[in-house]
């Protein structure tokens, strides 16, 4: 009860999909409601955007569609560049047929003449299976007249955030553009661009806003769900502000890491234990955080319900569901070091404050879990922490602050021991968890990942 992204088996053929309760369900109800309607449908379902910010999808489709001019777009965002989660790939591995069913409700409810999809490129397998979907929902007659574009994007935390998603569809590099997709969407020209050499996607350009809808695959996949069985069903399930389940998943100090769909409203400590299979024998948790885009959770909170309003009661936020564990063995001043690198490696640089910022922030971090700082070095910190979101045009600076911010508030007395010991008092190294693979109980790290520069090169590697 409460699932139903996640199938028992893999679904591998449209044949078998549209055997299934829901296959085709979506969008013959869909067609048969109307744009309008099929949006009031997911308003009064409460579906909130599963990418990580949880906005309400049905608000999002309406403003899409109240939009004036003659192009609107619709883009997928299966990226999934966040550590610690791997729901995305998890689902288009499992059942991408309800993706694709999900993606041209969307285009048809806001009146998109166009679909991309943003996936990795490294992403191979889940390209294939996404485009023999499009491909078996076009034979089958179900999207005849729908052009879906899939675009293999580069490996970057930032091809995630939807305003670079749409300067990666346009051809050019993941760098967030200053306004959101409804009011500059893809191809449309904007009195924010600056001189480019040779600028691409020119040839499409119209003086439009091109409106343009994005939209996570998770939330694509509830769509469909909600057509085919209906607001009360989905209603039935999770809570009233966070209908519905979510698929989680567990990493770090677990016995066994690996992705799993709960009801919203299932505790975290509930979440870690059926997905993750718990803590090691003799270990207990020490802290949770949500992808590196949320303040910590610390052991205390653990009764938290996984849900928007769940982790608001203590002061965090549920971001993609992607819970990255830590035991009671780890050093929290290494696990904010950490994160501060990957966001200040990651940050683009178009606002100083936010790549000068998490380069500093993650210097004195290092310094700190060194034991080599003093009062004035996380004086400084603080500082850069209050600074490092000055003028920022995407969310990645705010990540930073909230992340480091919380492990220092959480954790005053494991930061004063490093000061006064002038040692780290938990040693040992723990991996960026920036998924490749997740299956088994298994989770493969991309380890090539610390030999990425501030420039987004690689270090050579040297064995
Ligand atoms: C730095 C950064 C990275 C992001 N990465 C992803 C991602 O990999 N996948 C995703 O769906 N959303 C990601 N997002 C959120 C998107 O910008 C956007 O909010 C989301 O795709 C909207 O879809 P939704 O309303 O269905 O959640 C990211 C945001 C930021 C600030
Ligand atoms: S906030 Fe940071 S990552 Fe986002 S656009 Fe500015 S520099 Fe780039």
């Amino acid at each position: 009860m409460g699932t139903y992204l996640l199938p028992a088996e893999p679904i591998t053929s449209i044949d078998q999909y549209l055997a299934t309760d829901v296959g085709g369900a979506g969008v013959e109800a869909a067609m048969r409601l109307g744009p309008a309607a099929t949006i009031d449908a997911i308003t009064e379902s409460g579906l909130r955007g599963r990418g990580g910010g949880g906005f309400p999808t049905g608000r999002k489709w309406a403003g899409i569609a109240a939009q004036t001019g003659s192009r609107r777009y619709l883009v997928v965002n299966g990226a999934e560049g966040e550590p610690g989660t791997f729901k995305d790939r998890a689902l288009l591995r499992a059942n991408p047929y309800q993706v694709v069913e999900g993606l041209i409700v969307a285009a048809f409810a806001v009146g998109a003449v166009e679909a991309y999809v943003g996936i990795k490129g490294s992403f191979e397998r889940e390209i294939e299976a996404f485009t023999r979907a499009v491909q078996e929902f076009q034979t089958a007659g179900i999207c005849t007249d729908c052009t879906v574009n899939i675009v293999a994007g580069p490996d970057e935390y930032l091809f995630g955030e939807e305003k670079a998603m749409l300067e990666v569809i346009e051809g050019k590099p993941p760098l967030p553009r200053w306004l959101p997709p409804y009011e500059h969407g893809l191809f449309a020209a904007s009195p924010q661009e600056g001189w480019e050499a040779a600028p691409h996607g020119a040839q499409r350009r119209t003086d439009e806003p091109n409106p343009t809808l994005v939209n996570n695959v998770e939330t694509l996949a509830n769509a469909t769900h909600i057509l085919a069985n209906g607001v009360d069903w989905f209603r039935s399930m999770g809570t009233d502000r966070s209908p519905g389940s979510i698929v989680a998943t567990v990493v770090g100090d677990v016995v066994a890491p690996d992705v799993g769909e709960v009801e919203l409203g299932t505790p975290l400590r509930a979440v870690i234990d059926a997905v993750g299979s718990g803590t090691a024998p003799g270990r207990h948790v020490k802290a949770v955080f949500s992808g590196v885009a949320n303040p910590v959770v610390t052991a205390d909170q653990l009764d938290a319900p996984v849900s928007y309003e769940g982790f608001e009661s203590v002061g965090s936020a549920m971001g993609s569901a992607g819970f990255i564990v830590y035991d009671d063995t780890a050093c929290m001043i290494g696990a904010a070091l950490r994160f501060s690198r990957f966001l200040s490696i990651e940050s683009c640089g178009q606002c100083p404050p936010c790549k000068l910022g998490s380069a500093e922030i993650t210097r004195l971090l290092d310094q700190v879990e060194r034991g080599r700082a003093t009062v004035a070095d996380v004086a400084a910190i603080a500082g850069w922490l209050d600074r490092v979101t000055d003028g920022s045009r995407c969310f990645l600076a705010t990540e930073e602050r909230r992340v480091v911010a919380s492990v220092l508030r959480s954790f005053p007395d494991e930061l004063a021991q490093h000061l006064d010991d002038g040692r780290c008092p938990l040693p040992g190294e723990r991996p960026m968890p920036k998924l490749v693979d997740l299956a088994g109980g298994r989770a493969t790290y991309d380890t090539s990942y610390w030999r990425k520069q501030p420039d987004w090169t690689y270090k050579p590697d040297e064995g």
